[in-house]
């Protein structure tokens, strides 16, 4: 594994993770060659593909436009200093899940998109920092990137409408990104890539549930439960101020209310659809039906099932009660050894599917049927 170098995923995960910056030499040569600039041009002009644009020196300072553009107005743009990014390719690029695969010692809900940039010569989308994790990865041409310390919102910005830019860099290091090399860089760290040529950059973005949004869900789940238990005090000690809030009964209503929160069932659920939430709200897999005998001739002959890349599946094994989630809803239709098998890989072939049984497989059908998993993709 190249991915993170000399780096065991253990002492990348103890040493770097969320903690500081690394580089990596041709950690993923895989992505070199896999688009062209016209290929996310393309995308940035069709609909319903989140793209945007970001010209340094356009109207005004750091124009930020958002897609879909029209293939005139991107062959318009100047020959420096601009750079278009669309989000979520890997949801029309396929072969990005082979990639993807190279973070299996992360969970897939934390992995949010890749997006990929196409810069001009000196395009940059300004010095700024991400809440999220990233790994940058170079598919083409050559980034010089600053890379300073965490920052937080007190570091002084640019005055913008849209973009959070930093008004200074602070630069701790320097590194040039050849294609194939990766920067990551945790939480808050300042960044600043100044394209060099034009470059083709992709960023594996990963996402965290925003903490409020978590207890908001299991608040909201916690009401519809229809239970209305009130406060008790049978551990009472007589008071001698009665105008005052005891600090006794304070510590007994928090731990009564987290009592009620501390729910092992409702956490596991609430945290299984939010997490399998879909990253577009209208996304519709578009299911396939085939039958039993066409699946094992495919797979028979070495073709592979692909996950479809929008589609999120996730179970929970609670003390072996296993829970499965698919895009933001628990799902009962599926045999938990199965779905194990369907979450746990982007791609399916015969080699997965060996021991399955003929009911086993209705579950692989049953995916294929509601579009989480799509028919045959030939792999060389
Ligand atoms: C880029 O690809 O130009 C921007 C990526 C980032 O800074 O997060
Ligand atoms: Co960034």
């Amino acid at each position: 594994m190249t991915l993170l170098g000399d780096l065991s995923p253990e002492v990348f995960l103890h040493d770097y993770w969320q903690k500081k910056p690394l580089v990596v030499r041709g950690a993923c040569p895989e992505l070199i060659g896999l688009l062209e600039p016209d290929d996310l041009k393309e995308l940035a002009c069709t609909e319903g593909v989140e793209a945007r644009l970001i010209e340094e020196h356009g109207q005004t300072p750091w124009q930020l436009s958002h897609g879909p553009f029209t293939t005139k107005r991107l062959n318009r743009l100047p020959d420096k200093s601009w750079t278009l990014l669309v989000q979520a390719v890997d949801h029309y690029l396929p072969a990005l899940q082979e990639v993807l695969g190279r973070f299996t010692f992360l969970p897939a809900w934390r992995i949010d998109d890749v997006m990929v940039s196409l810069a001009a010569p000196q395009g940059s989308v300004g010095p700024h920092f991400d809440r999220y994790d990233v790994f940058l990865i170079q598919g083409e041409g050559t980034r010089l990137w600053q890379v300073g310390p965490a920052v937080d919102d007190s570091h002084p910005r640019l005055p913008h409408p849209q973009l959070r830019l930093l008004s200074d860099m602070p630069v701790e290091f320097e590194a040039t990104l050849h294609p194939g090399d990766l920067l990551y860089l945790p939480p808050g760290w300042a960044h600043y890539g100044i394209a060099q040529d034009t470059c083709l950059t992709y960023s594996i973005g990963f996402r965290a549930p925003p903490l409020l949004r978590v207890l908001d869900r299991l608040v909201d789940v916690t009401l519809a439960t229809g239970m209305d238990p009130l406060y008790t005090d049978v551990e009472r000690s007589r008071v001698t101020h009665p105008g005052r809030l005891d600090d006794a009964d304070v510590a007994r209503l928090r731990r009564q209310i987290l009592a009620l929160l501390d729910d092992e069932y409702r956490w596991h659920t609430v945290l299984g659809e939010l997490l399998s939430e879909p990253k577009y709200d209208d996304y519709e897999p578009q299911g396939v039906s085939v039958d039993l005998a066409s699946l094992q001739a495919w797979l028979q002959s070495g073709l592979h099932l692909l996950r479809d890349p929008a589609s999120r599946l996730l179970y929970s094994d609670e003390q072996g009660l296993i829970r499965c989630y698919v895009n933001g809803e628990l799902c009962t239709s599926i045999a938990s050894e199965v779905f194990k098998l369907l979450a746990d890989h982007v791609s399916l072939g015969a080699e997965q599917l060996r021991d399955l049984s003929d009911t086993e497989l209705q579950g692989v059908m049953l995916a294929l049927h509601h579009g989480w998993y799509l028919p045959p993709l030939a792999l060389e």
